[in-house]
This record gives C-alpha cells, structure tokens and sequence, in this order.
C-alpha cells in the first residue's frame, strides 16, 4: 500500500528514471513527514480550541478582536512559529447606534405600537451574555425610517421571485416595504434585488423551512441544532470586499478615505426579524395567496400581503446604523522555508464571529491552530519546509472581508510574485455528512491526493479513507471538486484580485435529507460550543480530519519538488466552461452574430500547451534546481495570467475574467464572470441602442478572454 502510493506520486510528478533514485529518497522522506503530520493531529486539542474561541462574542473591531489576536500570538510563538505578526487595520465597520435602536413595529389606526419585534435573542441556555452581544441588525444597512400601510412578501428575494411578482402577479414594490426570507444566496443580494426593483425597504427573517427541522416542529436549540423562534441571523449586505473608506488601496496609516457618500453601500433601510416575530407580521397580512413555492414553514398562509388586515395598521421599520472606524487586528505567523523562502504556501480563515461563532468561523480557526502546533511540532522532529508557510488569521470578515482585503492591498506585489496557493477553511463543520470541496483547477489534484491519506473520520461507515467517503457520498452533486469558486468567504480575494490557485472545503449536511435546510444557528446567539458539542461533532474526529486534509495539502505544496498541480486539469476545465457557455448561451450568440470560435481555438491551444507541458515535467532533471524552479513558477503562472487588470465591465472589483462571482449572488461561482454579467444585463435592457452598447462590450469582453487563455498559454513556454 504504501509502496504502491510511492509510485503513484512519482508517476504523477512524472520523474524520469535517471533521477528515480534521488527523488525515490526524496519522496520516501515526505511520506514519512505526511505519516508523521497525520499521526500527530488530536481531536481533543480542536476541542479546547474551540472551547477557548467561542468563550465569548468577538465581533471585528472590539475589544475582544484584539484579545484573541493577542491570546493566538502569545500560542504560536510558545509553539514555534518561526515569526508571528498582530497587524491591525483602521477600517470602516457599521453598528447598530447604542440607545438609538432598529427594529420592525405594528402600529394601530391611532398611532399606538400593537408590537415590537425582538432585538435580541433570549438567554436559553445559559450561556454568558454581556453588552458585546450585539442586536440583531444588518451591517452597512443604510439609516432611515419606512412606515407603510402594506409589506409585500417577495420570498427569497431573488432576482426572479421580484421579476415574477413584477410580470406575472402584476404586483409593484416600488416605494413599497417588502419581507423576504433568509437562505439560498447571499442576503446583500437579497437587498441589492430589492434596491434593483425600487422598494423602500425589506425586513428579512429566517423561515423554520429552511432553518428548523420539521418547519418549526422539532424542538429547538438548546435540544439541538435546529433554530429556535427567537434566533435571528445577523449579517453585512455590501457587496464589495474591504474597507469601503479605502476601495482598492490599503488602509495603511494616513490612508487617504472617501466620503460616504462615494462608498457603494446599499440604499435602503434593511432589518432582520426572528420567525416568532415573522409570524406576527404574516398574521397581519392579506391580499392574495403565495404562489405554492413560496409557502413556508410557519403555521399561517402566506399571503403576499399588499394589504394589511387592519384598515389604518401601519408596518413600521426604523436602521438606525453607524459607520465607524475601528481597528481590526490580524495575526499572520510564518514557518520560513529552507530551499525557496520566497515561494508562499498561503493557509488562513477569519475569526471574528457575529457572537460565539461555534461553527462560523470558529470551527475552521480551532481546526487551523491545529494544523499549526502539529506543523511546528514537526519541525521540533528536524523537519522544515521547502518553501514558506504563511498562516493569516483575518478579522472583521463578517462586515465584507475587512481584515484580509487590506492585507492583500498591502502586500499585493509581493503575494502576486511570491504566492503559490491559498487553502482556505471557514465552517470546517456544519454537519459531519460529506466534504464539500471547491478548488481553482490547479488545486484539484493535491486535494485529492491528500484525501486519499487520510484516515475515515467514523470508521463505522465503512470507508476506508476520507477520499473513499467524499467520493461515495457525493451522488448528489455533480463535481467531486466545483471549480467555481464565488465570494462567500475570505479566499475570493486571493483569487479575484491575484488569480492565487484556491483551496476551500468544510463537512455539509446531506442535500438529499435536508433540500431546503441552510446551516440553523448561523450567526445568531445560539452557534455556540454547546451545540458543536452536543449535536454536530461530540467527538470532533470531522474536525480531525479537516485538519489532516488541511495539513496535508499544506505539507504537500511547500514540500513537494514540483508542485503537486496538473496544468492539464486546468485544461480539461477551460474546455468544461466553454461547453457550459455554448449550452447556455449558444443561441444568444448566435442571433447576435457573435463568434465564440476563436474561444473554443485558444482553449486547443491551452490544452496542446498543457500536454506538452507534462512531457516536459516528465522528462525534467529533477537534480537541475533552476529547472525545478522554472516549471514551478509556470505551473502558478496559469491562474494568475487570468486576472485582468481593468477588471469586469460591471463589477471593476473583479479583476478574473475565468472565475468569479454570479452577478445576482456573491455566494454562487460563476465561470467567464465577465461574459455573463454582460449577457444578463443585455437580457434586461429595453434599449435598443444600450442593448446594442452591450453587445460591443461583449465583443471586447470576448477578445480579452482569448487573450486571457493564450496569454495563460504561454505561461507555459520558454
Ligand atoms: C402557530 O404556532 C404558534 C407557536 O407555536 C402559536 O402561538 C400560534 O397560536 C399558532 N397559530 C396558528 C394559527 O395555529
Ligand atoms: C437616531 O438615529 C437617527 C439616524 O438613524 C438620527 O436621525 C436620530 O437623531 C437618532 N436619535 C437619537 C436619539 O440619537
Ligand atoms: C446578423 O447578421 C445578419 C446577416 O449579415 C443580419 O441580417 C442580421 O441583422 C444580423 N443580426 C444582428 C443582431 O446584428
């Protein structure tokens, strides 16, 4: 078994026989480093992590930011951490204003306040709570008051739930106040829909369908994972990342900021209310029936409520947010590298948390501090990598990413020359069922070679290792790896601004048992350690085997000789998105007398190139450094050829042209992002004359992408 696995990554690093001896020795010595990191790894040490990350609320830019910042150095240094960094960031947040509160009220004919919705979620289960708890509120939620005689409900508040409101039942939000219920997509993108079609405002609220089991049957958190009546999940709603006072550039000391009036926030008044507290406003709702798909879990019918049931009622919703600026701190620790220090294996996750944060984020950073000590304690046994590890524990992520995108602005030459690949790992545990793995094509193959190394997480399944359970297990989705890699967590950065190859995974729920479910506890009150610990993961051995994957692929990119990425595989994606764009699209193009020909050569070409690429690695002299050196920087030289630096017609804060966003939902990958979201906007214009503008744009849009792919073509040659 073990000999066999020997040959497998020799034959995959495609060494020749002159060489087979040395790099024999070479990989036999890694082997033992990757047994050594496996057998090292403890469930129990992710468990007091975990207990000391959720001891208390540690929302970006307070006190307790700093403390744990503090509290990680002080560890990692005491472990062996070869140089550990606090680097704080003075960044624009937004807050609820103290004594000035937000909320969603029924008021009567004679202006008497029938209820007020919660602003807080009750103390259930004993849990420590003090003043750092924060309201239930939506981050860079624009200030202002909306009170109306009606609230239309408008579903999820999709792009499609307003258009079919808008076309189909004929119904208008425009200046009106709207209720939409939390899951599926990015909730800033629930708001942005609502700005789109003009209304005044939206009160979102987490239905039981999608966040207790049961609709709302199933007893609750504390009882278990499910989302109690009370529960509200907070959240930010800007759709860019970082600092909005310092777009693009970093938030260095002086730092230059504009006026709020120039920062894209969003517009509108927005709320979040519990489902005890939607029902209240449900209850007051007339007009005509929900279409079927858009009943929920409640006890009630769901109306869509263009009227109230009280002549005179009135629906009252009141933000009354601040912008503030506040310093966030990340710690970035490294392990220095032996033979390449200036080639970076990146690994981070954020760890500011809306509260406790048990599962989000804290679950990734328990797992990651555990990869750390098993790293360093490595390096106690003689061991040091091959090139640089860089570690980042990123802040005020909830609020946009805040921490990690100054970062990147900072060191942006230097990650774009330097960096190699970025793991990263931000609900390493929802729920132990399967591993969802999202990856850039480049990292596919050391995903799943690592994988395959490590131990089944519950032997009673009968797998026997991760790999054989991720692969059984995932019948019901169509990749073993998704390629695209979309904006909901700290990697989108590292990727849509640098073209870094990513590598991002966690444990899910089972979509077949739970279609309509979202993580429950998400960011409210109640994802605390007590619900890990009782309802998720007692044993923590998902948790183990997240860090053993994690591990692993870190071990396996800074200490391999070549690196463990197939620019094939990249190949083998280009040509699955270019057939996806012609299934979709084709017709489009079509009418439009647009060729896409020229697409479909360039990626022949990038595959002919990527071919002979691999002859080459197969042929290489692995005892040439220099040689080594060269096919290494290649190989990373793919993606990065990807970002454009004038960035999507639309979103100029993308700068990927291969891999991004979906237009209508930050939480969705998109391939060709640029393309698409120029389709979309074309599919709505009305003009003639702007569908005709667009249409240019697609012209140019096309021709940048082909220059794109060549261009990541020639990466590859002398
Ligand atoms: C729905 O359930 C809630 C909570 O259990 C209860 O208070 C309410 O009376 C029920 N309403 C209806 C219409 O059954
Ligand atoms: C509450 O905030 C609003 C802005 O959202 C402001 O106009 C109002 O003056 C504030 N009231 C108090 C009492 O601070
Ligand atoms: C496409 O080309 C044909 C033939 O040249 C022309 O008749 C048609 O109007 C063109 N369509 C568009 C949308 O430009």
């Amino acid at each position: 078994m073990q000999i066999f696995r020997l040959f497998t990554l020799l034959f995959v690093s495609g060494a020749n026989c002159q060489t087979c001896e040395r790099s024999f020795r070479f990989y036999e010595k890694q082997v033992e480093w990757e047994n050594k990191l496996i057998e090292e790894m403890s469930a129990s040490e992710i468990e007091a992590n975990l207990k000391y990350l959720t001891s208390q609320p540690h929302v970006g830019g307070t006190r307790a930011d700093y403390e744990m910042a503090q509290h990680l150095k002080e560890v990692w240094m005491s472990q062996g951490v070869d140089n550990v960094e606090v680097k704080g960031y003075e960044v624009l947040l937004s807050y609820p204003q103290e004594d000035n509160g937000s909320g969603v009220q029924i008021i009567d004919e004679r202006g008497q306040v029938k209820f007020t919705a919660a602003l807080f979620e009750p103390q259930i289960d004993g849990n420590f709570y003090d003043n750092s708890v924060l309201p239930g509120y939506l981050a860079f939620a624009a200030s202002g008051t909306v009170e109306a005689d009606h609230i239309i409900y408008v579903n999820y508040g999709s792009y499609d739930d307003f258009k079919y409101l808008e076309d189909e039942l004929k119904i208008s939000v425009k200046g009106r106040l709207v209720l939409a219920r939390y899951g599926k997509f990015f909730r800033g993108d629930k708001v942005q829909n609502a700005q789109r079609f003009g209304a005044a405002g939206i009160i979102l609220y987490s239905d039981p369908q999608n966040y207790a089991g049961d609709n709302g049957q199933a007893s609750p958190y504390p009882n278990s994972w499910w989302l109690p009546g009370e529960g509200m999940q907070r959240g930010s709603i800007v759709w860019h990342d970082g600092d909005p006072s310092t777009p693009m550039y970093p938030a260095i000391k002086g730092a230059s900021r504009i006026s709020s009036e120039k920062m894209d926030l969003p517009r509108i008044p927005a709320h979040p209310i519990s489902y005890n507290d939607a029902r209240k406003i449900f209850a007051q709702m007339v007009g005509p029936q929900a279409p079927d798909a858009w009943q929920g879990g409640l006890n009630i019918t769901y109306n869509l409520g263009t009227e109230l049931r009280n002549p005179g009622w009135k629906i009252r919703l009141e933000v009354n947010n601040e912008l503030k600026l506040a310093k966030t701190y990340n710690v970035v620790g490294k392990i220095i590298g032996t033979v390449e220090p200036d080639r970076y294996v990146l690994l981070g996750n954020h760890r500011d948390a809306w509260v406790y944060g048990s599962t989000d984020p804290s679950s990734a950073q328990a797992t990651m501090m555990e990869v750390l000590r098993s790293l360093c304690s490595l390096k106690k046994k003689g061991w040091r990598p091959r090139r640089t590890i860089i570690v980042g524990s990123w802040s005020s992520s909830e609020f946009g990413y805040m921490g990690v995108t100054e970062w990147i602005e900072e060191h942006y030459h230097t990650l774009q020359n330097k960096a190699v690949a970025m793991i990263n790992v931000d609900t390493a545990v929802v729920w132990p069922y399967n591993l969802f793995v999202c990856a850039s094509p480049l990292m596919e193959n050391v995903m799943i070679e690592a994988s395959k190394q490590v131990p089944p997480p519950d032997k009673t399944l009968g797998f026997d290792s991760l790999y054989t359970q991720w692969n059984s297990r995932r019948r019901y989705s169509k990749w073993l790896v998704d390629n695209r890699l979309a904006s909901y967590s700290d990697h989108a950065g590292f990727y849509q601004r640098l073209g870094i190859p990513i590598g991002y995974f966690g444990w899910m729920p089972d979509p077949e048992e739970w279609p309509e479910i979202d993580y429950p506890l998400y960011h409210s009150s109640y994802d605390t350690f007590e619900a890990m610990k009782n309802y998720v993961g007692p044993e923590f051995t998902f948790h183990l085997a997240a860090a053993q994957l994690w591990a692993l692929v870190v071990l396996k990119l800074s200490d391999s000789l070549i690196l463990p990425m197939k620019v094939t595989d990249e190949a083998d994606f280009l040509e699955e998105i270019y057939t996806e764009l012609y299934e979709e699209h084709g017709d489009f193009f079509q009418i439009n007398n647009i060729s896409i020909t020229y697409l479909e050569e360039a990626i022949k070409g990038f595959k002919q190139q990527a071919k002979d690429f691999q002859n080459e690695i197969y042929n290489l002299d692995q005892q040439q450094e220099l040689q080594v050196r060269q096919i290494n920087d290649k190989i990373v030289q793919v993606e990065k050829a990807y970002v454009y630096t004038e960035g999507l017609f639309y979103r100029k804060h993308m700068k990927n042209v291969i891999l991004g966003t979906s237009i209508l939902d930050q939480y969705s990958g998109w391939s060709l992002p640029g393309l698409r979201e120029l389709i979309f906007e074309h599919e709505r214009e009305n003009d003639k004359k702007k569908q005709k503008e667009i249409i240019e744009e697609i012209h140019v849009h096309l021709t940048v992408i082909v220059a794109t792919i060549n261009g990541a073509a020639q990466q590859l040659i002398d």
